[in-house]
């Protein structure tokens, strides 16, 4: 079972591990997939929605069964039982083995954002002001960024058996530190995973 995020920072990941499935070197055939995050309202053949992103740069180009891949449904009517109905799912699969994860300039991970404590199960977010301008690039304008997303709380990313962090840019050495280095704080959300057993974190700070 692998916990995959969106964002600039896998894509390349995920242009390897399709290249690799062309050439019979990886095969998902048996593969359940659990992303992190969706944006509240947004259709999922929206192209904005995190459904349709993994679709472009993962799911349609490799040999994984859709049905076995999972993103929160952003437009539930009602988005508790989502959360709910996702934790289930993660929880009745066994757990995560893997999660891959990027980091947020403010130190999220999945989108959670900075806060007063650590949330544990998925939930229903409001996107803090730094997240709004760093995806505004994908939007026409900043006013176009949906303003919720449902997100896989700490529990699910912390009781992955490996986590799999992925940093890209120098833009990000400052927050990275803090994660690694720093206290362990929820207004650093990456800085619970000082306390995974099994953290490996590749970074090009360039
Ligand atoms: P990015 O986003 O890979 O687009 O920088 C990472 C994140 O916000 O988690």
């Amino acid at each position: 079972m692998l916990g995959l995020a969106t964002g600039s920072t896998p894509i390349g990941t995920y242009e390897k591990l399709v290249k690799q499935n062309v050439e019979g070197k990886v095969d998902f055939a048996h593969v359940i997939t659990i992303n992190l995050d969706e944006y509240v309202g947004i259709e999922k053949n929206n192209e904005q929605s995190y459904r349709y992103f993994m679709n472009t740069h993962l799911f349609n180009h490799v040999n994984v069964s859709m049905q076995n891949t999972y993103v929160p449904n952003g437009k539930a009517d009602d988005l508790s039982i989502e959360c709910q109905r996702y934790d289930d799912k993660i929880n009745k699969v066994g757990g995560i083995d893997l999660q891959l994860l990027g980091i947020g300039h403010n130190g999220h991970i999945g989108f959670n954002e900075p806060g007063e404590y650590f949330e544990g199960n998925t939930h229903v977010v409001s996107l803090g002001k730094t997240t709004l301008e760093a995806n505004s690039r994908f939007f026409a304008s900043i006013e176009e960024v949906p303003t919720q997303a449902i997100t896989v709380g700490m529990q699910a990313i912390m009781q992955a058996k490996k986590v799999l962090l992925l940093v890209n840019g120098v833009d990000k050495e400052f927050i990275l530190n803090k994660a690694l280095y720093g206290p362990i704080t929820p207004k650093v959300p990456a800085s619970i995973l000082q306390l995974h057993p099994d953290l490996t974190v590749i970074c090009c700070l360039e």
